[in-house]
């Protein structure tokens, strides 16, 4: 089989590993890449929005199975696209994928149906906004509804912070459209949890748990980032909430995008956090998460593209999703300076890594040799029978594997493991 991945990070590097282990799969193509797929797969310079040329390749190429990773192409339509052409895709259409795209759409989906989330408002108006954030609860978060990178939240601590964030979003326009309208919700604090979950639409087989590390300073200090590293299980999520969570959350919000005519096909991902009140849905992703694909996948032990397919033909409930025991930690290496300016164009040497596997972000090749290319460069990810144990083993392969202005958080997994000792 010749199967095509859209996108070009670690996540698709560690989707394009898991969906080598297929016998059946003879190709697979990489919509663009990067330097580091490249050992795993044939890299097309296609961008992962430009749908028209990747509808064209996925036809020209004869694929027999196309995954779309990043939610820019499932939000434009990428897989209404390649599915009208005959390309069979893993992915939400266009229709499903606003559960992602808009974020007033996802919280007006939760209200009416009553999945338990932050209480918010919606404002189209920038006075309307302002005259809001002047009195309510502090702190309060602002969300530009549309896709912004995953910058486009803001928690304001002052009043005076609030109401700069109204004005960044919705008067200097500061993530573009996206914050035309915005959402204005409820403080919410508790341990985070991400859990992705396979559905056909109709049943919803939740992976491993994780928890992201979103801030770019140890301590969860400093920016937020696309990620600096995710361990698997989150020890925080115990089978009694993961049973409160397939109840009151992932089943509604399948059974509620069926009831609005938008059946979720692929990967949806839960942003949960765990509240004195019980969890909550902090935000719904339409695909795999990034870092969180990068520990959930290499635990995975039944079949990949099985599972893909399942969740395309609607036979997800025949099919096993198993994991494997044990932990695995992933820790992002980044330029220093990430998530701001940094510099790039860096040799990196991989050949000090002993067992950690590495999936690759941002780096190009030349001349067979890799350099580094983009804020995040790799995830090195171990697996364990314990967390300590994935820790060590990946914090031992970081050290080995090199390249200049290399930066990386040095307290992956220290709030999970503290969850063992209380
Ligand atoms: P998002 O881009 O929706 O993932 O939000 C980024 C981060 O902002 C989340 O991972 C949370 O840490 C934080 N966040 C979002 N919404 C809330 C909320 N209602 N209360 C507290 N923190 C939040
Ligand atoms: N790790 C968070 C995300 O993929 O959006």
């Amino acid at each position: 089989m010749k199967i095509m991945v859209v996108g070009g990070g670690g996540r698709e590097h560690a989707i394009i590993k898991k969906l080598k282990e297929n016998k059946s799969v003879t190709e697979i193509y990489a919509l663009p890449g990067n330097g580091g797929i490249a050992a795993d797969a044939v890299c097309v310079n296609i961008g992962a929005k430009d749908i028209g040329k990747i509808v064209d390749f996925a036809k020209t190429n004869v694929v027999d199975f196309a995954v779309v990773a990043p939610d820019d192409p499932l939000v434009l339509g990428a897989v209404d696209a390649l599915e009208s052409a005959g390309v069979p895709c893993f992915g939400p259409d266009k229709k499903a994928a606003v559960i992602e795209g808009s974020k007033r759409f996802s919280k007006e989906l939760m209200k009416k149906y009553g999945i338990p989330t932050a209480a918010f408002e919606t404002f189209t108006d920038v006075e309307s906004a302002l005259e809001y954030v002047a009195h309510c609860n502090i702190p309060v978060v602002i969300k530009a509804d549309g896709l912004a990178l995953g910058k486009g939240v803001i928690i304001a601590k002052s009043r005076a912070e609030a109401a700069d964030a109204v004005n960044s979003m919705m008067r200097d326009k500061k993530f573009g459209d996206s914050g035309t309208t915005v959402v204005i919700e409820q403080f919410l604090s508790g341990p985070e949890v991400s859990v992705l979950a396979f559905t056909d639409g109709k049943t919803v087989k939740p992976m491993v748990s994780s928890m992201d590390h979103k801030r770019a300073g140890n301590g969860d200090t400093g920016l937020n980032t696309g990620g600096m590293g995710t361990i698997a299980p989150n020890p925080f999520y115990t089978d009694e909430i993961a049973a409160e969570c397939m109840e009151k959350i992932f089943l509604p919000t399948i059974n509620a995008m069926c009831r609005e005519g938008r059946a979720f096909k692929g990967c949806l991902y839960f942003g949960l956090m765990l509240t004195e009140d019980g969890p909550r849905v902090i935000e719904y992703n339409c695909r795999f998460g990034d870092p969180e694909t990068q520990v959930v996948l290499p635990l995975l032990e039944s079949d990949l593209l099985e599972i893909m397919q399942a969740c395309r033909n609607g036979t997800l409930d025949k099919t096993e999703v198993r994991f494997k025991n044990g932990a695995a930690a992933c820790v992002v290496m980044a330029s220093d300076g990430y998530p701001e300016k940094y510099d790039t164009g860096f040799e990196i040497d991989l050949s000090g890594n002993k067992s950690s596997e590495v999936f690759v972000a941002g780096a190009k090749l030349e001349s067979g040799v890799l350099f580094t290319s983009g804020g995040r460069v790799l995830g090195v990810t171990a697996v364990g029978d314990t967390l300590d144990s994935a820790l060590e083993t990946a914090y031992a392969d970081v050290k080995r594997i090199t390249f200049k202005n290399a930066y990386y958080r040095d307290d992956i997994g220290a709030r999970a493991l503290s969850a063992f000792k209380d």
